[in-house]
């Protein structure tokens, strides 16, 4: 499996900041819908978004809902902070912080979500169980990302093109199953969505 470090996703964030609405606002946007749906938000739930990126999916959550949304990329940060004003929400709260070492205490928040993320990181399992850690006992965690896929075919060639893809910020080649696995997740709700159904919606309960 490829690797990705810090510094290579920083950097590719940067670059992509500028260009990242246009290039994936509607190619995504059905999975961003059923991800916020999926996580069955009530008034006043406190919801934390990781890796909150450009804010893509900020006006998808219910007004009355308090939202803290997180990312290590102070580019991607800036555009959502750009939306968040636009928009009017007081209800959000954006951070600078790493995923893989959330400051805030256990169990603090109703649900958590990433979208698009999970691949996106250096440390994927340490996120899972970041996350876990952070959401209270009962709470969904709601992940949305392409995983490898089974197909063999289909599996070769995302571990060919892994390489290509990782100097671009994501992997191609992360198995859904073992970093769920391993993070102690256990899912409750799988759905396939987007172009093909070629990525995976998942539903944990925080057991
Ligand atoms: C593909 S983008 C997805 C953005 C957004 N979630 C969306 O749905 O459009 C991946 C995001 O993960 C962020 N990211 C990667 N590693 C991270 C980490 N360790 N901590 C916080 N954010 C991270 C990147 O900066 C980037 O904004």
């Amino acid at each position: 499996m490829v690797v990705l470090d810090y510094k290579q996703i920083t950097r590719a964030y940067a670059i992509l900041s500028p260009m990242y609405d246009l290039l994936f606002q509607r190619i995504f946007h059905p999975g961003r819908v059923a991800a916020v749906q999926l996580l069955g938000i009530k008034p006043n739930d406190l919801v934390l978004e990781v890796g909150i990126g450009t804010g893509l999916n900020l006006p998808l959550y219910p007004p009355d809902c308090h939202l803290v949304g997180i990312d290590f990329s102070r580019q991607m940060l800036s555009k959502a902070r750009e939306k968040v004003k636009e928009y009017g929400m007081e209800n959000v709260t954006i951070k600078e912080m790493d995923a893989s070492k959330l400051e805030f205490p256990d169990a603090h928040f109703d649900h958590v979500v990433a979208t698009y993320v999970i691949s996106a990181v250096p440390e994927p399992v340490q996120v899972l169980r970041e996350i876990k850690r952070v959401c209270k006992k009962n709470g969904h965690i709601v992940i949305l990302n392409h995983f490898k896929s089974e197909h063999p075919v289909v599996g070769t060639l995302e571990e060919f093109v892994a390489p290509l893809c990782a100097r671009l910020g994501f992997k191609t080649d992360l198995k859904l199953m073992p970093v769920l696995k391993e993070a102690q997740l256990h899912p409750e709700q799988l759905h396939r969505v987007n172009l093909l159904n070629g990525w995976s919606l998942v539903r944990c309960l925080n057991e």
